[in-house]
């Protein structure tokens, strides 16, 4: 399906229904911001440029302002959060319009559970909430009540597992591998972009790579992509990408590695070497990388995690719901007890860990063709701040104040490059015949708010965030609108348009 043809090739000379005035367009391909008009009709962007004398409906002045394409969150948990709060106020209200959710191996569907909940499908909802047999009713399911922001939606080998496995601490037997297939097969086919795996958790961590590599050659039959969670992203992080470029290699998926980091004080500086292997392996085959700004991760609550980390917070805790926003070794200093007994105590729980080195986060975050990706977990009680504050942060810290990259680098990185490599069709770059997911910000006052003491915040500049030609945040706060759509694969272009196999 064509999704911009109507409205490209001739000018459009109005009546519009919104003409946003006077302010710098930053179009998303990276190029300099420029003086010009932006005019909408219905959900797309009908023309750019002098629209002065053209007829609207209403006229906006957004002089001083950038107006750029709505940021695309690459990496998110969002799979409940678009059903059960839907208006979604900590992406819309830091410009995000358009959020990939299914990463990690952890999908909402295909699963209609039957066994306790297993770890970490509980990161991103309750066993209850896991009630869609089929892919295709969850996707109807967001047509049925839509969220404010669009979503593109991958399916997760963990959640597959889940529903396939008999025992998750093992490798998948072939009767079993064929029963994920087929659940793979049934979500692809509804509009999945790909599988997620997360094979650092326990319950995947047993499949071997030859499991993960049948069901990305489903994939491949789909064109669709292969996201995940590295085996390792510490000592062995080098191993774990091989990994990962071998099973993009041997079933032919595009490969975007998440989150992608160097963790633990051993391994600090090691970006160096694992940003060269990523541009080594793209000589070769399609392989993207995303990133979120900041040196501390955050999932569940581990000891394994917790001895490589300079310093751990609760973000959850089921039976100690309380100590959500505490320092661990604070807490086990005052119940007296040593900090694995304070794990005990607190499990299951989520955790903040600050374990990367500042270095080896700008190092990535300026790489050329990172992607921008919040990871953010909208159902921890005290959340990383990074589910309120990636986007500005990348923006007024990142940009603006530490000179890292240009604004419109920046801009870039969060726009048209995850909409190339994700293939999200008529989005991602502002121009005529683009759908109208905008964001009008402004560029001395764009700030992250959301702290680690005082996670939930929104960002400062945002003035108006558009999702299909429609307001949902705005004057700083939400509109109640929820225009937002649930992608699928056929109505998508491929992913990793020009990064190219080697034969
Ligand atoms: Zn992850
Ligand atoms: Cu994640």
């Amino acid at each position: 399906m064509s999704t911009e043809t109507e409205l490209t090739g001739s000018p459009y000379h109005g009546p519009f229904d919104l003409i946003l005035a006077g302010g710098q367009v930053v179009d998303g391909t990276g190029v300099a911001r420029r003086l010009a008009d932006v005019g909408i009709l219905g959900d797309r962007i009908a023309a750019v440029g002098d629209l002065a004398a053209m007829p609207a409906a209403s006229r906006r002045d957004v002089s001083g302002l950038i107006v750029a394409p709505g940021f695309i969150d690459t990496h998110t948990h969002d799979d409940n959060a678009l059903l059960a709060w839907p208006e979604m106020p900590y992406k819309v209200s830091q410009g995000v319009t358009t959020t990939v959710v299914g990463n990690c191996g952890v999908s909402l569907a295909p699963l209609a559970l039957s066994r306790e909940l297993p770890r970490p499908l509980d990161l991103i909802a309750d066993a209850p909430d896991y009630r869609f047999r089929r892919f295709r009713d969850y996707l109807d399911a967001l047509d049925a009540d839509p969220p404010a922001v669009n979503a593109a939606a991958l399916a997760g080998h963990t959640t597959l597992r889940a529903g396939a496995v008999g025992s998750l601490d093992r490798a998948a037997a072939r009767d079993e591998i064929r029963a994920m297939a087929i659940g793979l097969e049934e979500a692809l086919e509804a509009g999945a972009i790909g599988l997620s795996t997360g094979l650092y958790y326990d319950t995947a961590r047993a499949a071997p790579t030859s499991e993960v590599v049948a069901l990305a050659h489903v994939v491949a039959r789909f064109g669709g992509l292969y996201t995940t969670h590295l085996r390792d992203e510490g000592a062995r992080v080098a191993e774990a990408i091989r990994e990962a470029f071998t099973i993009g290699r041997e079933a032919r998926v595009p490969v975007v590695i998440s989150h992608f980091k160097v963790a633990g004080r051993a391994n600090y500086g090691r970006s160096r070497e694992t940003l060269a292997l990523i541009e080594e392996a793209r000589r070769a085959q399609p392989v993207a990388i995303d990133a979120y700004p900041y040196t501390a991760g955050a999932t569940e609550l581990s000891m394994d995690r917790v001895v490589t980390a300079d310093r751990v917070l609760v973000t959850w805790s089921k039976p100690m719901p309380e100590m959500a926003g505490r320092d661990l070794h604070a807490l086990a200093g005052e119940w007296g007890v040593p900090v694995e007994e304070a794990v005990r105590r607190l499990h299951p729980a989520g955790a903040i860990y600050f374990q990367m080195d500042e270095a080896d986060v700008r190092r990535i975050l300026s790489w050329p063709e990172t992607m921008i990706g919040s990871d953010g977990l909208p159902r921890d009680v005290h959340p990383h701040p990074r589910l309120w504050g990636t986007f500005p942060r990348v923006l007024g810290h990142y940009s603006r104040d530490l000179g890292l990259f240009s604004l419109e680098e920046a801009v870039r990185h969060m726009t048209s490059i995850p909409a190339e490599r994700f293939g999200l069709a008529g989005r991602g770059v502002l121009r005529q015949g683009a759908f109208a997911d905008l964001v009008v910000f402004d560029p001395a006052r764009i700030a992250d708010r959301a702290t680690f003491e005082a996670p939930i915040a929104p960002a400062a500049g945002i003035e108006l965030v558009m999702v299909n030609g429609r307001a949902v945040w705005e004057g700083g706060g939400h509109t109640g609108a929820r225009p937002g759509r649930a992608l699928r694969r056929a109505d998508l272009d491929a992913p990793m348009r020009g990064l190219g196999w080697a034969s």
